[in-house]
């Protein structure tokens, strides 16, 4: 890796819902990266809790929190209008919130057309007009950012920026929404979403080469959940998971997430079609009470370290960061002890 610029891409390692808000929102802060970048669309919701206030965001970068750090939104990005400006207002991002010109606008009509469609029906799509709106671009028919004039101020030329800022030496932080197995290519069709959500995926909607990317942080939760519907390994009975205290609901559907214990075989894989170079696994209190909000890997219960170890042995890439609560800087960095600094 170069000494000077460091460039992270974080996407997610099983069915999206690992908490790669959270992840994202750490390294925003902890890092300071310079620039940002959000891809994939308003279906994928990233939760960031920090300190007493929590933002469920469908658009805006999730490392918004540091202020010095200038936002981007892909050009093989969807964003809707109306979300886009009530989250940069929520964020108070205006001004350091940027869309490509050819990022792509879902409308009301692609919402619609998803609802009537049998096939979204069937696999248990969110149904906010994603795959309508893909399908479009598909056809050459979707307007993009630059046909509007709302956007007008906003929009750049984001691989530009993207490629230029690498070039000096900034540090750049690449958002993946969703997980590996909901991939179009990947995943488990035709239970899935309407884009490859793999790293090499994210890069291609950013316009970003794989040869400029130091790091590839592949997020696993300490347990699997899946939304919708589709094939889910080990599944628990709704009574089990909610024993157990592993029940949540979907940020943009509010539907229960089906849930399962942590699936070592699907993260081996993800590893693999990522080329992870580290992994983080959040919400390890969920399995280790005493866990909740340590943030010194030698203070985390035995058990949880042994687990982590495993882990590590079978998947063969170190775990970096593990998230032991809900706001962003609940997180164990190993960073420095694995690479002997702070490699990131
Ligand atoms: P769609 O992409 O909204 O059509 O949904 C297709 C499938 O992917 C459904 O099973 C959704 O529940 C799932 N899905 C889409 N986005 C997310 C996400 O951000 N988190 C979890 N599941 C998602
Ligand atoms: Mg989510």
């Amino acid at each position: 890796m170069r000494d000077t610029t460091t460039v992270t891409v974080v996407v997610g390692g099983f069915f999206g819902d690992e908490g790669k808000g959270k992840v994202v929102g750490y390294l925003g802060l902890h890092d300071r990266p310079s620039l940002a970048v959000r891809t994939g669309s308003i279906n994928a919701g990233h939760t960031v809790v920090y300190g007493d206030k929590t933002w469920k965001l469908r658009v805006i970068p999730s490392a918004f929190l540091n202020r010095s750090c200038r936002l981007y939104i892909a050009p093989g990005a969807l964003i809707g209008i109306d979300l886009f400006f009530k989250e940069v207002s929520e964020t108070g991002c205006d001004g350091r919130i940027f869309m490509d010109f050819n990022t792509g606008v879902i409308t009301e009509e692609h919402v619609l057309r998803e609802r009537r469609d049998e096939v979204m029906n069937k696999i248990g799509s969110t149904k906010q007009g994603v795959g309508a709106a893909t399908a479009d671009r598909v056809m050459r028919i979707l307007k993009l950012a630059r046909d509007y004039e709302v956007l007008s101020n906003y929009v750049r030329d984001v691989p530009l920026d993207v490629n230029e800022a690498i070039n000096r030496g900034e540090d750049v932080l690449i958002e993946g929404t969703q997980g590996l197995y909901l991939s179009l290519y990947h995943g488990t069709y035709p239970y899935v979403t309407s884009r490859d959500t793999s790293a090499s995926g994210v890069l291609s909607e950013v316009g970003l080469g794989p040869k400029k990317v130091d790091e590839v942080l592949v997020v696993f939760k300490s347990y699997v959940t899946r939304v919708g519907e589709g094939p889910l390994p080990k599944e628990l009975s709704i009574e089990l998971a909610e024993r157990l205290g592993l029940i949540e609901r979907a940020s943009v559907t509010g539907r229960i997430r089906r849930a399962a214990p942590f699936n070592m075989e699907l993260a081996r894989r993800a590893v693999m079609i990522n080329s992870a170079t580290q992994v983080a696994i959040t919400k390890i209190d969920a399995l280790f009470k005493d866990a909740s909000n340590i943030r010194e890997w030698s203070k985390l219960p035995l058990a949880a370290r042994k687990w982590v170890e495993e882990i590590e042995e079978f998947i063969k890439v170190p775990v970096t960061l593990i998230g032991t609560g809900e706001d962003v800087t609940a997180m164990v960095d190993r960073r420095k002890d694995v690479y002997g600094s702070l490699r990131r």
